[in-house]
């Protein structure tokens, strides 16, 4: 029932917090934001709702909705001068690493997002991120892609404006396909928060010492690159690819992902809490089947993908270990059938979780937490005499 838990005052230096926003039982595979369920959230809501759910608590009314999408529009344009920050990259560069750099520098265009002192302030520096980060993420991607760089439009809701910004033409009208849309909201709403995982942690850690909001993001976005974390999506793609490359030999790598001498993992597969099916991938998977068949897409990687599944889950070495497919092991199949590049699929991982990461960090600063500081078990040398170099 979510119940609470008496927690050792001790903790607080752990690095470990209470927290209001997300409920995870990794047992029962549950997954809640401020109470609502994941389930309901992502069939009923729509991902801006979920990002002032998430931020502010409570589920907006349409006036607070509206003025909130104003005042996140009213801070959509970025400082044409990043995009010569941008052109210093190689076309070669992984956007994870753009993406970081670009959020970092947003500090020194808009040194004001610092002072979160006040209600306003802090409401300033939300509403700028969130109007600004899926601008660098649209450039992140056209970057690469050798495609001019788009602005919003402020005519159209904060879901479709990405899609615009990621997809338009040089030389055609944008049209929106509302396939598209409902499948991006969705992944988004699955990926907003997740309690204090690795990125989410490193995220609160580093505004502990009261860094700015954006370069406490830059930080989260580099621990989410990692291949155990959010670069798994692009991990599983690209292992999918391989299999279907070896001719869909799928017990070759299962046997791979159990032999201790072979460093392969099964991507996609196992979590630190959840040790029952991830509700999130659930739901992906079944998005996965609709998006693909809406689009009219035959993607031999998702048979491959549900074939995979299907023996992990009759396999005792999977089985044992309580290992199931999480988040990202469905989710970079819909963003190949959206046409988004394997490059940029923890990219949009990032742009999910932005929200999550801005309101854990917006409950550290409140909460006024001290600076985080784990501590240590010392099992290294005990104290021993200097000897000079000559006598060693
Ligand atoms: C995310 O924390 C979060 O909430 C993260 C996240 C979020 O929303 O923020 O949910 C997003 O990061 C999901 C996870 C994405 N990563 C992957 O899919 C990478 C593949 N998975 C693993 O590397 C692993 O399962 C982790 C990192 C996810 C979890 O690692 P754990 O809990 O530390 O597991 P472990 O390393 O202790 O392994 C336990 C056993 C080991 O075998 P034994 O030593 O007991 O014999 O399970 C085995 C592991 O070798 N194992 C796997 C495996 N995952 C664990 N074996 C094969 N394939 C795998 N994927």
């Amino acid at each position: 029932t979510g119940g609470v838990i008496t927690l050792d005052p001790g903790f607080k230096n752990t690095g470990s917090c209470e927290s209001e926003i997300t409920f995870l039982d990794g047992e029962k595979g549950i997954l809640r934001y401020r109470g609502y369920s994941i389930e309901e959230l992502a069939e009923k809501a729509d991902f801006l709702e979920v990002v002032f759910l998430l931020i502010f608590g409570e589920l907006p009314n349409k006036k607070q909705l509206d003025k909130f999408h104003e005042d996140i529009k009213s801070h959509s344009v970025v400082d044409d001068d990043l995009k010569k920050i941008l052109d210093a990259f190689p076309k070669s560069a992984h956007p994870m690493g753009v993406l970081s750099s670009l959020t970092s520098a947003l500090t020194a265009f808009y040194p004001s997002s610092v002072n979160v002192a006040s209600e306003e302030a802090m409401y300033n520096s939300i509403v700028t991120i969130l109007g600004k980060f899926p601008v660098i993420v649209a450039w992140t991607m056209r970057k690469k892609q050798g495609l001019p760089l788009e602005y919003g439009d402020d005519n159209l809701g904060y879901v479709e404006n990405i899609l615009k910004m990621m997809f338009k033409s040089p030389n055609s009208e944008y049209k929106q396909n509302p396939i598209l849309v409902n499948a991006l909201d969705k992944l988004l709403i699955l990926h907003a928060d997740h309690e204090q995982n690795c990125s989410t942690s490193t995220v609160r850690i580093t505004g502990s010492s009261h860094a700015g909001l954006f370069v406490s993001l830059a930080s989260g976005i580099s621990a989410l690159w990692g291949p155990l974390h959010g670069g798994a999506n692009q991990a599983v793609l690209e292992m999918l690819e391989a299999i279907k490359e070896d001719g869909g030999d799928t017990k070759k790598y299962m046997a791979k992902a159990k032999d201790k001498n072979d460093p392969f993992r099964l991507m996609g597969f196992g979590h630190r809490v959840y040790k029952n099916f991830d509700p999130r991938a659930k739901i992906i998977k079944v998005a996965a089947d609709e998006v693909l068949s809406d689009l009219g897409i035959e993607d031999p990687i998702l048979d491959i993908a549900k074939g995979l599944e299907k023996e992990a889950l009759e396999d005792p070495y999977f089985v044992d270990r309580k290992l199931y497919p999480n988040v990202d092991f469905y989710s970079g199949i819909i963003y190949r059938a959206m046409g988004i590049p394997v490059e940029m699929f923890t990219v949009m991982f990032a742009l999910g979780r932005l929200p999550g990461w801005i309101a854990q960090w917006k409950e550290m600063r409140r909460k006024q937490e001290p600076i985080g500081r784990p501590r240590q078990l010392y099992v290294g040398e005990t104290y021993r005499a200097f000897v000079p170099v000559e006598e060693r």
